[in-house]
């Protein structure tokens, strides 16, 4: 088998990452695709450092095993902590989803602007965003704000009821009109970005992660030339609990149609 005809790995704790799924998928019809969810240690916006380098070290072995091309870590919190490592483990390209949404951010604001970037507390407290950010010399002004409620609203599938609307006022209504661009440093995020957009106002521009990732994934693999156009391309999704339960999810928060999904315990 040619290296481009090989699939593409993509990793999360849990179901947020198929909102970067889903993109790729619109994006590269052609490439074959291994999901893997990590539904049975979701969340993991609380843990430790330790715990999320292990975990996703673990899941890179196994998707490595699938013989796949190229990684995406499609996980704010793991592309926070833990993709030095997993490039340091790795033998094919690994991509996380911190750069592209700064790369994103930096395009969507002017010299001095103020960025606000939304995420898990571990994301937050790793400062990653603030250093991808920080690292373009542009004077950007970062704030950082952990919204832990955000993850578990969206997996009990709530984005457009009143809860949601609540939440995201308690945790943004203090920036409303303080940030000309907003990072979704999270992967369910995507998911709240009407109510999200509605407390902010008018004037702050959302940046979503997902959708940057996919067309730096598509840029990196064009760039390796590693694109696979040949065919209609397959979707293999593989979790560590709870199968039925990611199934069901995805179709209702995201339309999309998993059919068989395997179970890979660690
Ligand atoms: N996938 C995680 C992220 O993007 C959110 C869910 C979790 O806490 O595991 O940060």
């Amino acid at each position: 088998m040619k290296n481009s005809e090989r699939p593409i790995g993509i990793f999360d704790s849990g179901l947020g990452g198929l909102t970067v799924f889903k993109e790729l998928r619109s994006l590269l019809p052609g490439e074959d695709l291994v999901y893997f969810g990590d539904t049975a240690r979701v969340p993991y916006g609380t843990k430790s450092a330790e715990a999320v380098l292990s975990f996703s070290k673990e899941i890179t072995s196994f998707l490595l095993g699938k013989k796949i091309k190229f990684l995406i870590v499609a996980c704010n919190t793991a592309s926070s902590l833990a993709l030095e490592e997993i490039r340091k483990l790795s033998p094919v390209p690994v991509m996380g989803v911190i750069q592209p949404g700064a790369e994103a951010a930096l395009k969507a604001v002017s010299a001095g602007g103020r960025v606000l970037v939304t995420g898990t507390s571990a994301t937050v407290n790793s400062r990653a965003y603030s250093r991808a950010l920080a690292g373009a010399g542009r004077g950007i002004k970062v704030t950082e704000k952990a919204c832990p409620l955000f993850v578990p609203l969206v997996e009990e599938g709530w984005c457009s009821k009143p809860a949601a609307a609540l939440t995201a006022r308690e945790y943004l209504a203090p920036f409303r009109g303080k940030a000309d661009v907003l990072i979704l440093g999270c992967t369910h995020y995507p998911l709240l970005k009407k109510v999200i957009a509605r407390v902010m106002g008018p004037r702050t521009k959302i940046v979503d992660s997902a959708r940057a990732a996919a067309v730096s994934a598509r840029n990196e693999l064009a760039g390796l030339g590693l694109l696979n156009r040949a065919r209609r391309g397959r979707s293999e999704f593989i979790v560590s609990d709870a199968p039925d339960r990611f199934s069901e999810l995805a179709f209702k928060l995201l339309k999309i149609r998993t059919g068989r999904v395997a179970v890979k315990r660690f």
